[in-house]
């Protein structure tokens, strides 16, 4: 018996079906909160013993957290010849598919082991391999009508936040493909922190829902928290851009001070943390009217309306931009 959450670290099963026949490790599945046992040796053949547990409803499979490292290093190399090599996925719902849970082990992997290499390649794989999927499906309401129903709520909340950030930078004269993988990567980990109940009450703070004082204080500061999370230097360089980190810090911030975790006014806000800001609105609002185009316009002007100050007003006239 051993507690599952701290020693190990949890990958999809669906993950570990397509990348290993011989795993090189031990693979474990949880039975309850604090009992997880070991389901096979390092190197057996575990493919079908994996779809058997998979046709039972088991979705998750554990490893110990010292080899979960190792294990992300050879997933990155595996998830980068999936893509490229002869193997790469044939439809857009394979290449989603990958991407998400190639997002969810990352997730686990900065939760488990902090800033580590192996969890920073990865994150920077899983949002290339994002932007590429972007590319593939240009519209973003055919990518929300199509895959709503197939991702996690806070997955594709981060795919269309990128979506769209990366539309808007498009419109500046500085735009570049580095700027927007920053905006990409910023937009897939910024809630990094947020069990998904805590996810369900941020969500309704975006809609008017909760007051920013009634917040729970893990929310109130999960910008900090992930923030400072990532902000880890390594012989003197930043592993992740400090550009991901600000939009991070600030993703909640508003332009009259209402925001949080440091009630900042426009003033303060960076023109990348405000288009991230503006992107997430108009998505929020859009997804709460189903994505009707008919109500396109209507939201567009509630955004002008609330978003007209300092970089928040050029971040919305390069929301209009994509528009016209
Ligand atoms: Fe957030």
């Amino acid at each position: 018996m051993a507690n599952a959450d701290v020693s190990y670290c949890k990958i999809p099963i669906k993950l570990l079906v397509k990348y290993n026949k011989k795993f090189p490790f031990d693979v474990y599945i949880r039975l309850s909160v604090d009992k997880i046992i070991k389901i096979s040796k390092e190197n057996d053949e575990i493919t079908d013993m994996l779809l058997k547990y998979e046709s039972k409803g088991v979705q998750e499979v554990y490893v110990n957290k010292m080899e979960f490292a190792i294990f992300l290093k050879n997933l990155k190399e595996s998830f980068t010849n999936k893509f490229f090599g002869p193997g790469k996925p044939k439809t857009v719902d394979e290449a989603l598919e990958l991407v998400e849970q190639g997002h969810s082990v990352v997730r686990e992997g900065f939760a488990k082991l902090g800033v580590h290499e192996s969890v920073v390649d990865m994150a920077k794989e899983v949002t290339r391999q994002s932007m590429e999927l972007m590319k593939k499906v240009p519209n973003i309401l055919e990518f929300y009508t199509t895959y709503k129903e197939k991702c996690a709520p806070a997955f594709m909340r981060g795919m269309l936040v990128g979506y769209t950030s990366s539309a808007m930078i498009e419109h500046f004269s500085w735009q570049s493909s580095v700027v927007k993988q920053k905006a990409v990567m910023a937009a897939q980990l910024c809630d990094l922190s947020l069990s998904l109940d805590e996810y369900q009450e941020l969500l309704m703070w975006e809609r008017g829902e909760v007051e920013t004082k009634k917040l729970d204080p893990n929310i109130f500061n999960h910008p900090l928290i992930v923030a400072d999370m990532l902000a880890v230097e390594s012989g003197g360089a930043n592993l992740i851009a400090p550009e991901v980190i600000n939009i991070i810090k600030q993703h909640h911030e508003r332009p009259d001070g209402t925001g949080f975790p440091k009630g900042f006014s426009h003033a303060k806000i960076t023109l990348l943390a405000a288009i991230n800001i503006v992107a997430a609105s108009f998505i929020e609002l859009m997804i709460e009217n189903h994505f009707n185009l008919e109500k396109k316009d209507r939201i567009l002007s509630m955004i002008q309306l609330k978003y007209n100050k300092g970089n928040f007003k050029k971040a919305c006239e390069a929301l209009m931009a994509m528009f016209t």
